[in-house]
């Protein structure tokens, strides 16, 4: 079996590019820049925080790819020794390949006998995506004063008390032309803020909250931008009809050719 460890491209850091003050690049991991077009299948935002060191996968060249701060990041060095030291210890047990590795017994599905078809419960969790018109949101709600909580407890280490920002970037601000740009200026949806929130936050622990808990903080970001008012409660019904102050600023992107300009 063959390991290959994901090594930094030369010049890159493990931690965040860029980041000699704490302060988080903008790049790719915005989500509105990652929105499906209407009607295409939704591709899967995987979050700033959820790069890890993969057998045989790389790491993305640029993008914000961690939300440790430098100081505290592995360097590649450490991860490689600290890998082949697993490796070494694996060997030594006379574990062939670990038993990880060792394929299932129903692994018998497909033209190659590999693996076997994914159970329903399997396929549900991974199922999370909401799209920009509210499909896909799920059961529950929350509370302005919900949200206020769980912020409290997640969210505030990074982003500020207020979402002001911190270590990572604010999630509060109207004026269009402050930079970085904030859900209250630059995000087309509400929808998509409940998507983002629910698969990739917080940084540290992204798949912890509990949909009633996103609502809230969908409720509590919101507010703070002034897009709904104290008592608002969000939930299946109410956010698909929250109008973002940013939602002009977006066009569809309907070319059909590559080199087409519109
Ligand atoms: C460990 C640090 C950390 C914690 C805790 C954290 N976040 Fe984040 N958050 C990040 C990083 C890093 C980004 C990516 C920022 C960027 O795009 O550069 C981010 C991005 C976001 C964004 C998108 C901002 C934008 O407009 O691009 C939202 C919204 C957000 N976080 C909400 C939350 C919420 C809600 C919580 C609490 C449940 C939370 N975050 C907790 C680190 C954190």
């Amino acid at each position: 079996m063959t390991w290959t460890v994901a090594a930094p491209a030369s010049g890159q850091r493990w931690g965040p590019p860029g980041h000699g003050e704490g302060r988080h690049r903008r790049g790719g991991a915005a989500p509105p820049r990652r929105q499906p077009s209407a009607g295409g299948s939704a591709r899967r935002a995987t979050g700033a925080s959820s790069v890890r060191a993969v057998p045989g996968r790389r790491l993305p060249v640029g993008g914000c790819i961690s939300a440790i701060p430098r100081e505290s990041a592995p360097s590649a060095g450490r991860v490689q020794r600290g890998l082949r030291r697993v490796l070494a210890l694996l060997m030594l047990a006379g574990v062939p390949g670990a038993a990880a590795a060792q394929p299932p017994e129903e692994a018998t599905a497909g033209p190659l006998g590999l693996g076997r078809a994914a159970t329903a419960e399997e396929i549900a969790a991974l199922d999370i995506d909401v799209r920009p018109d509210g499909g896909g949101l799920p059961l529950g709600g929350g509370t302005v004063a919900d949200g206020a909580r769980v912020w409290d407890r997640a969210c505030r280490a990074c982003h500020g008390a207020e979402g002001e920002g911190g270590i990572a970037a604010p999630v509060v601000g109207r004026d269009p032309a402050a930079r970085p740009p904030t859900v209250g200026n630059y995000w087309p949806y509400a929808t998509t803020l409940y998507d983002y929130i629910y698969r990739a936050m917080p940084g540290n622990a992204p798949g912890t909250l509990t949909p009633d808990e996103v609502y809230g903080l969908v409720a509590w970001i919101l507010n703070r931008n002034d897009i709904v008012d104290d008592e608002a409660v969000m939930n299946a019904a109410t956010l698909p009809d929250v109008v973002m102050p940013a939602r002009g600023r977006f066009v569809p992107d309907d070319r059909l050719e590559s080199d087409a300009v519109r």
